[in-house]
């Protein structure tokens, strides 16, 4: 497919090692930028279940929080429910992915735009929700992140997360058990990337937040053939 190839071209060259996490982030999406929805719809699945789950937990007039929220396409999930959002904080370390959600949103004023590590930024009053979507697995120090967006939360309010994970060799009863395959396989080919599944994101997230909901599942990724990889679905409310 057109534009498939830059990207493509950009995954298999692998994120840059030797600068600092932004400049490896830009270094990275700064050639994909363009092309990074249309080829990512194919790719990141659960994103629009994710935010329905999201919107039934909401009160109105929300502030709502995304962190390493790229180009802002998790935004148009929402469809209408936008304007009934009282504040969007759209945080973003990657000046190539933040353009494009600048311009996307130009005209809308609750949206906030801001170019920030997820692991320190804090708006200035808790809020009603903060969610990741495919960003845990791309944060280096993603306790902290964690740590930061569970502090962000007021009480009662919501995280959510979809991300690409595996399970441990032994996951708790009731969780799926991913063979040696799917789980040496799927971490090797994301590292290449820099996007790090790890079994703790979701041991960790459980931990938090004993009220949740878990959705495990599977999906197709472009040009793999025949192979499903693991991801899952997560909103837990704060105590
Ligand atoms: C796979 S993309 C997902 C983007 C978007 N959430 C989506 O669903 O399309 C991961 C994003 O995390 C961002 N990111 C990685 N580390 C970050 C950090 N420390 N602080 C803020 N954003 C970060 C990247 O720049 C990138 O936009």
């Amino acid at each position: 497919m057109r534009g498939d190839f830059g990207v493509l071209r950009a995954m298999l060259r692998g994120i840059p090692k030797h600068g600092s996490h932004a400049q490896n982030l830009q270094g990275f999406y700064g050639t994909q930028a363009g092309d990074y929805d249309r080829f990512r719809e194919r790719l990141l699945q659960g994103r629009a279940e994710l935010i329905a789950r999201l919107q039934l937990a909401l009160p109105r007039a929300a502030h709502v929080v995304e962190l390493g929220g790229g180009t802002g396409r998790n935004l148009e999930f929402f469809g209408t429910a936008l304007d009934d959002v009282a504040a969007f904080d759209l945080v973003d370390l990657c000046p190539a992915l933040l353009a494009r959600a600048r311009a996307r949103f130009a005209r809308h004023a609750r949206v906030r735009v801001i170019e920030a590590d997820a692991t320190i930024f804090r708006p200035a009053q808790a809020v009603d929700c903060v969610y990741f979507s495919y960003a845990l697995t791309m944060i280096p120090d993603w306790r902290a992140a964690l740590d930061n967006a569970c502090a962000m939360l007021k009480p009662g309010g919501v995280l959510g997360v979809v991300d690409f994970y595996h399970s441990t060799a032994r996951p708790d009863a009731g969780l799926v058990r991913h063979g040696a395959f799917t789980r040496k396989f799927w971490r090797r080919w994301f590292a290449h990337d820099g996007v790090r599944l790890d079994p703790e994101h979701l041991a960790a997230l459980r931990a938090r937040f004993p009220r949740h909901e878990l959705i495990e599942s599977r999906a197709a990724v472009p040009y793999l053939p025949g192979l499903r990889v693991p991801y899952y679905v997560f909103v837990g409310r704060k105590a």
